[in-house]
């Protein structure tokens, strides 16, 4: 029997940071905001256990712009995992941030294990694409991985549900039927975390739910008909696992975080 104890996991994603650490780009120091994170988050008490980051860690693909990711993200006092986004790339991150010195560039998809929940972090990018696809040799793994019972989380990039905002929905997962199919059919998963639309949002289909993030960077707006970038706080999730109680809220860093790194 598997023993269920608590935990909480934080979802930090899409700091889209650049070579320079002045650089700035719709109003935001991205490395500045990702440095009031990593304060933010190692503020919390009790420490989470570990923190996801669900992709776009950096805007330009060079060993540079993942260099000063790294600097910042290394700071954070929790074990930090990785899901691949659209900006991402697959040999840079492998080498810089998991330190590998193999140089594949084949998906990164796999699954951890907390307390009795299992983990499951997917693959959606395609290198030189901004939508996201998930290969079948993937689809297949994940089937098999979800026949037994216990209770998981989903983290990926892209979205695999349209969220209501047209140009983004232009860019979310292809053929995400295949996905939610497999999701459903488990019968095991709790919930599903993405990043990728740089704003928060929840949706329930068939009692499976979708959650995402703000971004750590610049925002989108989640109004279809407004100005494609919003003024919204930059934030993080964190997800609380207590038994069987999940809680999931969004921490926007206040003016006061934000500003001491700005
Ligand atoms: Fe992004
Ligand atoms: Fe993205």
């Amino acid at each position: 029997m598997v023993t269920i104890n608590n935990f909480s996991i934080v979802q930090l994603s899409d700091a889209h940071v650049y070579e320079e650490e002045s650089h700035e780009v719709y109003g935001v120091v991205p490395i500045a905001n990702l440095k009031a994170a990593v304060h933010s988050i190692n503020s919390i008490r009790p420490l989470p256990s570990l923190c996801i980051y669900t992709g776009d860690a950096v805007s330009i693909k060079s060993e540079k712009a993942y260099l000063l990711f790294k600097e910042q993200i290394q700071l954070l006092k929790i074990p930090v995992h990785y899901a691949m986004g659209n900006h991402d790339n697959r040999m840079l991150l492998r080498r810089q941030l998991l330190n590998e010195s193999e140089m594949s560039d084949g998906p990164y998809y796999y699954a951890i294990h907390q307390a009795g929940w299992r983990i499951v972090i997917l693959d959606t990018s395609v290198p030189g694409e901004v939508w996201g696809q998930i290969n079948k040799q993937q689809l297949i793994w994940l089937e098999e991985i979800l026949r037994d019972d216990m209770p998981t989380f989903i983290f990926m990039h892209h979205h695999p549900v349209p969220v209501g905002v047209p140009w983004i929905d232009n860019l979310m997962l292809k053929k995400p039927d295949q996905l939610i199919k497999i999701l459903q059919q488990a019968g095991c998963v709790h919930s599903v975390f993405f990043g990728h639309i740089h704003f928060e949002c929840h949706i329930e289909v068939q009692n499976l739910r979708f959650m995402s993030v703000p971004s750590i960077s610049f925002q989108f707006s989640e109004m279809p008909h407004t100005k494609k970038i919003a003024s919204n706080p930059p934030g993080f999730r964190l997800i609380q696992v207590n038994t069987n109680i999940v809680r999931s809220i969004v921490h926007r860093l206040t003016y006061e975080e934000l500003n001491t790194y700005f």
